[in-house]
């Protein structure tokens, strides 16, 4: 079993990073094998739409995104966490999303070389705010759970918390303690992972 943490947020140790770690700690102690990808540390450009993927199955852009296509194949189940900036999410983890492209064919099924392994992957989203409403995050919720529903990509569910001062969140254990379920959620097998 592998889970993958994808970091948005470019401040590493910040509320992000203390929630996934959490969740990434919660999936270890149930067992999987755990990677962690800051996105703001690789080179990833945004989507070009050049169709290339399409047939190949190969995005045309040759940078870090490669890389990550290769461990978002092998994982069983992917959570990302990531800051709202602008009521959305990080250009980095916007940029790392539209990459998701290079998965797909033309009618925006998966491309068959990707098919078997896409199913049944599991997905799960850590939000961090300023505002102490954790709402203001929705327009990144509905983002990740409509590409699940759209993919076919299992929802896991999603932890919202509010912070501002860089690892503020330290001290939020009711929000440690939901990121570290939604890691061993995230190391469950397939028949145990419920829907939000
Ligand atoms: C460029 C920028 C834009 C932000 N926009 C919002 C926002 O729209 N709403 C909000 O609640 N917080 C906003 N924040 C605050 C961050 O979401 C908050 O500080 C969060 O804890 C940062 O998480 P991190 O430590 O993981 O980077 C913004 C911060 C930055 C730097």
């Amino acid at each position: 079993m592998k889970v993958l943490g994808i970091l948005g947020s470019p401040r590493v140790g910040g509320n992000s990073d203390v929630l996934l770690e959490q969740a990434l700690r919660g999936a270890k102690d149930a067992g999987a094998e755990v990677e962690k990808i800051v996105l703001s540390q690789k080179k990833i450009s945004g989507c070009l739409d050049c169709g290339r993927c399409n047939e190949a199955g190969v995005c045309a852009i040759r940078d870090d995104m490669l890389e990550i296509h290769q461990k978002i194949l092998e994982a069983d189940a992917i959570i990302h966490s990531v800051p709202v900036y602008f009521w959305s999410m990080t250009s980095q983890m916007k940029a790392y999303l539209d990459r998701w492209c290079a998965f797909f064919d033309a009618d925006w099924n998966w491309h068959k070389a990707y098919s078997q392994r896409m199913k049944g992957k599991r997905i799960g989203l850590i939000t961090v705010c300023g505002d102490p409403d954790v709402s203001v995050a929705e327009p990144i919720l509905y983002s990740f759970k409509n590409t699940c529903q759209f993919t076919g990509l299992k929802w896991m569910g999603a932890v919202q918390a509010s912070a501002s001062a860089k690892g503020e969140i330290d001290q939020n254990e009711a929000a440690k303690k939901k990121a570290y379920h939604l890691g061993k959620k995230g190391a469950a097998s397939q028949k145990d992972t419920a829907k939000r």
